[in-house]
């Protein structure tokens, strides 16, 4: 099983439109059985699926030991592959109980992905994290294996990765074997000040994703539409970019 946390300290870099279009690709091209984990208390992913005003159970109650004691009855099936575990805007509340009480147990979503590994029912874990280092984001980078990191090529996001890879490094004292799956290159578009970051980016020591995720209006139209982009616009220039990514970290498709 794969399991891979989608992470950046930056909001609004395409963690959750990658989270999407990875796991619509993963699940109706190469077959496989995907988990989505929505460790954002803003719901972005659990609303683009899940269209109710309510707060479902998820990520927040196995946080907080309030879940179901078999991993599969606290999920929501999108349909016959892909399955999504929620997130709650009560995400936000366990960021102060997590420092304040300590309510939070952090390695309890390590210990319900193992469940779900277990049972041999899913094949692929794809964490959407929210922005920053939040108990949920932890969570999930100590539930993971490997970290993908999309960036937009701007000043402030390069300097943001110094940080990132910094922070990468505390993060490993806690999961050892966390691995960098690469950086991705989102809203990549011809302009001399993108293909100038993209050069320094792969100049600086991390593996950077050889394919980048161009800047496509069909992506902002898709999350109107809800629907994946790769259902939205398949022959759009980002669905292909992506497509191109799924055979980069998984290989050909069956
Ligand atoms: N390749 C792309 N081309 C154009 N717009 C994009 C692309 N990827 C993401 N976006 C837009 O950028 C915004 C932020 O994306 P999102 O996935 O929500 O970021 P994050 O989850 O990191 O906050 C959204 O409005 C989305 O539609
Ligand atoms: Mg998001």
């Amino acid at each position: 099983m794969r399991t891979i946390a989608i992470h950046n300290l930056k909001g609004g870099v395409g963690k959750t439109v990658t989270a999407i279009s990875l796991s619509r690709i993963l699940t109706a091209e190469y077959g496989k059985r995907v988990m989505l984990v929505d460790c954002d208390g803003q719901c972005n992913l659990t609303r683009f699926f899940i269209p109710r005003e309510e707060d479902v159970p998820g990520v927040y109650e196995v946080l907080t030991g309030a879940h179901e004691p078999l991993w599969s009855d606290n999920v929501d099936r999108i349909d016959d592959r892909l399955c999504i575990l929620a997130a709650s805007s009560a995400l936000y509340e366990l960021d102060v109980a997590a420092i304040t009480r300590g309510d939070a147990n952090l390695g309890a979503l390590r210990g319900f992905i193992s469940a779900a590994e277990d049972d041999g029912e899913i094949d692929v874990v794809l964490f959407d994290c929210p922005p920053g280092f939040s108990a949920a984001s932890c969570a999930a980078l100590m539930a993971a294996r490997e970290v993908l990191i999309p960036v937009l090529m701007d000043g402030f996001s390069l300097e943001g990765m110094a940080d990132m890879t910094h922070q990468l490094r505390s993060l490993r004292s806690v999961n050892p074997g966390l691995k960098l799956a690469g950086v991705l290159i989102n809203q990549w578009h011809r302009s001399p000040a993108v293909e100038k970051g993209e050069e320094l980016l792969r100049s600086m020591p991390l593996p950077v994703c050889r394919t980048v995720i161009r800047r496509t209006d069909k992506v902002p139209e898709s999350t109107f539409t809800k629907q994946p982009l790769p259902d939205y616009s398949r022959g759009s220039a980002a669905a292909h970019d992506y497509r191109a990514l799924a055979r980069e970290l998984f290989g050909e498709a069956r």
